[in-house]
């Protein structure tokens, strides 16, 4: 099969579109044949070595988190899921012509292949952020970086529970923020004054998916520290606020199975941009831009 990969940590101009060894499904696990699979920062910040502990690279490395296909294998022990089912989810070294899945839900049939890819990484980090912020039908909740991979579904998720959302983005996407029905403020200087504006009263949580904002900032918003989350500034923690990077925290099936749900009843919409494997640079260097829209998302 062919995979992205590269062989030393750098910038997009080392990614090829080659051949790799299949992987196959373990226990507990599935193979999909990739009809799709999106980008997300992790991506560039793992070629970038970002990720490597400080560790020299050995070998090939492979890249991409979620993806959406057609199962070919069913690993021991899953139940549930056959040959041909059409799934979306995540894994690892997604961004290849097989994958292999350790979480999934059905792949809604109205659903284009390129939003179901969209939506792993993204769906499950926003059912994580707004369960662990405890958010109901009611709250007030401000979410920093609204217009991107993770903020966008957040948004939206947040809205379905009944929660009235506030969100930031720049200028450019500010109709885009009322368009999945939040309200909008621009982000940088004055945000915590936009935001106390737009809330007409106390934020009961704070979600920060951008990790821009100083998180002391962000804490004056909230009734007590801990009703600060982010995933993306990890230095937050000593000022009281949470930070998550899955793992334990992570309810990855029914973060997937309220995500599929959401995506068939239009709750939630992902606006995308897709770009053929071997184009895979070009989509990197936006992601790393900071400042996607929606989703990037890879297809055959
Ligand atoms: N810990 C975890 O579990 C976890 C999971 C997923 C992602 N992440 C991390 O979370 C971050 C976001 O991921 P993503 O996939 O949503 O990225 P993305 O799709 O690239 O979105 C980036 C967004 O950040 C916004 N932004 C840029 N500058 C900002 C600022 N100063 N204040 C507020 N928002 C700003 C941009 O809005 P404009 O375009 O309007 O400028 C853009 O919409 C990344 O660092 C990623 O690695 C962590």
């Amino acid at each position: 099969m062919r995979a992205l990969q590269f062989t030393a940590y750098g910038g997009p101009e080392v990614l090829t579109w080659g051949d790799a060894p299949e992987p196959h499904a373990g226990p507990g696990q599935i193979r999909i044949a990739v009809r799709a699979a999106s980008v997300n920062p992790i991506d560039w910040k793992t070629l970038a070595g970002a990720m490597s502990g400080g560790q020299p690279m050995v070998g090939t490395s492979y890249l991409g988190y979620d993806a959406a296909g057609v199962v070919d294998e069913v690993g021991e022990g899953v139940t549930g899921v056959s040959v041909g089912d059409d799934m979306l989810g995540r894994g690892q070294n997604t961004q290849a012509e097989y994958a292999v899945l350790d979480s999934w839900a059905v792949k809604p049939t109205s659903i284009d292949w390129a939003v179901a890819a969209a939506a792993g990484v993204a769906g499950e980090t926003s059912e994580r952020g707004l369960r662990l912020l405890g958010v109901k039908a009611g709250d007030t909740i401000f979410i920093d970086g609204g217009a991107g991979g993770v903020g966008a579904t957040a948004v939206q998720m947040a809205v379905a529970r009944g929660a009235k959302v506030i969100a930031s983005s720049s200028e450019a996407n500010q109709d885009y923020l009322v368009e999945l029905g939040a309200t909008p403020v621009l982000y940088g200087e004055g945000e915590v004054a936009r935001v106390r504006a737009a809330a007409g009263g106390p934020v009961d949580a704070v979600f920060d998916v951008a990790g821009k904002t100083p998180v002391e900032d962000l804490i004056s918003l909230a009734r007590e520290p801990a009703q600060v989350l982010t995933i993306a500034n990890f230095a937050a923690g000593q000022a009281g606020a949470r930070v998550t990077g899955g793992g334990a925290d992570s309810h990855p099936n029914e973060a997937l199975a309220e995500v599929a749900e959401l995506l068939a009843q239009n709750k939630l919409v992902i606006k995308i941009q897709t770009f053929p494997f071997h184009r895979a640079a070009d989509a990197y260097r936006i992601s790393q831009g900071g400042h996607v829209r929606g989703k990037l998302v890879l297809v055959p």
